[in-house]
């Protein structure tokens, strides 16, 4: 492989003049050590997001120190081949460091602890990442209970969410504010408890800018996408901007050439909807590669839920999300249809 030059269609020019932000989430290290991921993510992407690289728990694991070591050598990757980067994640309720779990706080303590981190990762990257996942799944689709128990709800409370967004806007006042969550991307309880808690925190003035849907599916039991459509353009109509965050197509092992067809299929219905949806810009892939994916540790029996093979190699599904590309609407001068945030 060593050498070759990258496997499979450049998405990257398709997807900047359809105006897309698009790309793939990664780590420091396969894009320091790995030629050929590298090579085939460069004609790929030209957006990244740091799979586990900029969370609290890896960034500190020590308190009251920081290890910037990864996410800064990530930043100098996306720099040196001018890659937008998306921000993941502040306050979410995984991979918090563990000394942060091992001590009881005040509610006083715990804001000022969420603030803390919220400066010093945002202050470090301020300007240089367009959007963040501020807070993540937040919400659970249990109707007695739709905030999620966490760390932060325990010791916050609600107003852990509110509080986030407004410390996240004072830290880089230029950066995409948005909330992130999987399970949401239909019509669903949980898709409407995810609509209130927005629509109530751009009415009480919260600095909220989007939404983030994670889009973990099953491609043997794809969504139905006309409430996909219907569920963007809600949140479009409260004013916010849309991102697709983290789309995986899992299948069943072993998948057959009929399971990679269907995938295909739903790669490029999904991508379709997304370019026809004017507040929806982002379109970022959950991994590169089958060999670098979370889900046959998550899913077990399932895996080969991303647009390159193990080794590399381009699936029908890159070839889906090529053609939903190639069809994607002018991007207009005016700059109405469709401008990269
Ligand atoms: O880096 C350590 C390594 O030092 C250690 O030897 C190894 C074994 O313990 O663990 C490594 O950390 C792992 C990390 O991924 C990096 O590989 C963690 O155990 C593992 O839990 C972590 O999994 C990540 C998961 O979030 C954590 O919840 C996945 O890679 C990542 O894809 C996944 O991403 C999440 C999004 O952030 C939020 N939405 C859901 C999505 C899928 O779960």
């Amino acid at each position: 492989m060593f050498g070759e030059p990258p496997a499979g269609p450049a998405l990257r020019p398709l997807a900047t003049a359809a105006g897309l932000n698009f790309g793939v989430a990664t780590n420091a290290d396969v894009v320091r050590t790995d030629a050929a991921y590298r090579e085939t993510l460069l004609v790929y992407a030209n957006t990244i997001v740091a799979e586990n690289d900029l969370k609290f728990g890896p960034l500190s694991p020590r308190l009251g120190h920081y290890d910037f070591r990864r996410a800064d050598a990530l930043m100098a990757f996306a720099a040196d081949h001018g890659l937008k980067v998306r921000g993941h994640v502040l306050v979410w309720h995984h991979q918090l460091p563990d000394w942060l779990k091992a001590a009881d706080y005040t509610p006083e303590q715990a804001r000022e602890l969420m603030r803390a981190h919220i400066f010093t990762v945002m202050g470090r990257y301020r300007g240089q990442i367009f959007q963040w996942d501020v807070v993540n799944e937040a919400i659970t689709n249990a109707p007695r209970t739709p905030l999620r128990q966490s760390f932060w709800l325990d010791t916050i409370g609600p107003e852990y969410i509110a509080l986030a967004f407004r410390y996240a806007h004072e830290a880089d006042p230029n950066a995409k504010l948005f909330y992130n969550d999987y399970g949401a991307e239909e019509l669903n309880r949980k898709s409407d408890a995810v609509y209130k808690l927005v629509r109530d925190l751009k009415q009480q003035g919260v600095p909220i800018n989007g939404v983030g849907l994670q889009c973990h599916f099953d491609v043997a039991a794809p969504p139905n996408l006309e409430a996909v459509a219907a569920n963007l353009q809600r949140l479009a109509d409260l004013g916010l901007e849309l991102a697709v965050t983290e789309f995986d197509a899992r299948l069943h092992l072993p998948a057959s050439a009929a399971d990679l067809e269907k995938q295909a299929a739903l790669e490029h219905d999904l991508l379709a909807l997304v370019l026809r949806q004017p507040a929806c810009r982002t379109f970022m892939v959950w991994g590169l590669t089958d060999a670098r994916s979370w889900v046959p540790g998550f899913y077990r029996g399932y895996g080969d839920a991303l647009p390159f093979d193990a080794m590399l190699a381009p699936k029908p599904a890159l070839y889906g999300l090529q053609r939903a590309l190639r069809q994607a609407p002018p991007v207009s001068g005016s700059g109405s249809a469709r401008p990269m945030r």
